[in-house]
């Protein structure tokens, strides 16, 4: 089952970028983590990053055709852009939005998402990065836990 982790603007700089709030892993480190999760968990991951707008678009679109889930840090954008959520809207299948930080314990202007309305599958924030591994979890879980 595919699903889409799509990572916005300066999340590629993971590693280097502000480690006292992102951590000192890199996005490859990131990637790894979540496709050897997926392989473990039957799902195929596919891993992107862009620092452009109109490619996360793009992506976006993609996953509205496929009815695929979303796994998304639309990072910046999140707080700033209308045609994110607008994309956002238009899925068929689950929205996760995932961020790596606590936002709401950050600047004002983090505290407002384009994106939350839209996330059907639901919302991790402030759990580093495992949060995206929450999400897959999620996923292969269908939203319910697994209680044994
Ligand atoms: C972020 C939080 C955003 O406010 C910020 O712009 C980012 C990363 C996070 O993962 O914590 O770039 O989405």
């Amino acid at each position: 089952r595919k699903v889409l982790v799509l990572n916005g603007p300066n999340l590629n700089r993971l590693g280097k970028r502000e480690p006292e709030i992102y951590g000192a892993h890199t996005l490859a480190d990131l990637e790894s983590m979540c496709v050897a999760w997926g392989k473990a968990n039957g799902l195929d991951v596919q891993m992107r990053q862009t620092n452009h707008e109109g490619q996360m678009i793009d992506w976006l679109h993609e996953a509205a055709d496929d009815g695929c889930p979303v796994v998304l840090n639309a990072a910046g954008w999140t707080h700033t852009s209308v045609a994110i959520g607008d994309a956002c809207a238009q899925l068929t299948g689950p929205l996760f939005e995932v961020h790596i930080s606590n936002v709401h314990a950050r600047e004002a202007f983090r505290h407002h998402s384009y994106v939350s309305p839209y996330a059907t599958g639901g919302i991790i924030v402030g759990m580093g990065l495992a949060g995206y591994t929450y999400a897959l979890d999620s996923i292969v879980d269908e939203g319910e836990p697994d209680l044994e």
